[in-house]
């Protein structure tokens, strides 16, 4: 299952702008996919400088690894989810960093690689898993939870209007067979949904299927929460998302670190003593430019938000 594409780093010198503030820093990259903005930020690095990369894919690894020799001995890379960033950190002894990014999602060559079942376009098995850390494939979520949970899956995740209906002849169509390809996912999805809608249903569903079996609003989460524990003062936290669902748990997690007073509107002073922790360094989310889309029409929905401890 080896797959040709090569990922192209997003936003790459906004994200390394923005990260990067002590060349002789150590920095994580909880994300590291091909290793594209590793690269930058071990060469914007001086010889002191430091890089933690992590993945859970092994084939990210291996291709990162590749891509990062040059800088031999600067960059330890761990296989790991980046939910456990807490444990990862203290098993190679380090209390804290300069800066953390997360570029969300999957890898083109993870996309591209039929055999992984991410994309409609492809056929494959529905399997959809990011890394073999994850136990259950896609087909698990889409042949064992009812209708019901299947309605909440597309409708939270996929933001998919017609999501009931779905549910519903998914249920009624693995009363007689098992749904392994992602051809017959998107086959059923098809006879539910009038033909000037479809691609927008496709990707809307097989997004929600993805972000389930991955737990990836929950990874991000678990992330966020223990990001600043783990940062220097003055340290920075960089995210690219790529869906709304993603950017609004960044951006709700940034504001409410920033303004964390829950004090009445109409009360004259602070009575919590609740103290920001943070400082937004993008008061609106960075976007890709016009060119950047053009280069790379994948990177469209790319929103990139940062922040610096106090
Ligand atoms: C968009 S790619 C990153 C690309 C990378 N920035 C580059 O320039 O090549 C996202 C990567 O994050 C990894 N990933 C996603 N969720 C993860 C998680 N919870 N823990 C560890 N790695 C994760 C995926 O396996 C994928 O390789």
């Amino acid at each position: 299952m080896i797959n040709k594409t090569n990922h192209i780093p997003v936003l790459l010198n906004e994200a390394v702008d923005f990260l990067v503030r002590v060349p002789s820093g150590t920095y994580v990259d909880g994300t590291l996919g091909g290793g594209g903005h590793s690269y930058e930020i071990l060469k914007r690095q001086d010889e002191k400088g430091r890089l933690l990369g992590i993945d859970w894919d092994d084939f990210a690894i291996s291709k990162a690894r590749k891509r990062l020799r040059p800088f031999e001995n600067r960059f330890v890379i761990k296989k790991g989810n980046f939910a456990d960033i807490k444990k990862i950190l203290a098993a190679e002894r380090i209390s804290s960093v300069d800066g953390m990014l997360l570029d969300l999602g999957v890898s083109s060559f993870q996309i591209d690689t039929p055999e992984r079942g991410f994309s409609y376009l492809n056929s494959g098995p529905l399997d959809m898993r990011m890394s073999d850390l994850i136990e259950k494939p896609a087909l698990k979520i889409i042949n064992q939870l009812s209708e019901k949970e299947l309605t909440a899956i597309f409708k939270d995740y996929g933001e998919e209007r017609r999501s009931y209906a779905i549910a519903k002849t998914i249920v009624k169509f693995r009363q007689d067979q098992e749904i392994e390809t992602t051809e017959q996912l998107s086959e059923i999805i098809k006879s539910v949904i009038p033909f000037r809608y479809r691609i927008k249903t496709l990707a809307r569903i097989f997004q929600a299927v993805r972000i389930a079996t991955n737990f990836e609003l929950d990874n991000l989460k678990k992330f966020l929460n223990q990001s600043l524990g783990l940062l220097k003062k003055n340290g920075r936290l960089v995210i690219i998302s790529f869906h709304s669902l993603e950017d609004r748990v960044v951006k709700e997690f940034f504001v409410n670190q920033a303004n964390p007073c829950v004090c009445p509107p109409d009360l004259p002073y602070c009575a919590c003593g609740k103290k920001p922790t943070v400082k937004i360094l993008t008061r609106k989310p960075v976007k890709p430019s016009n060119r950047e889309i053009e280069e790379n029409p994948r990177c469209k929905s790319s929103k990139l938000r940062a922040a610096e401890k106090l």
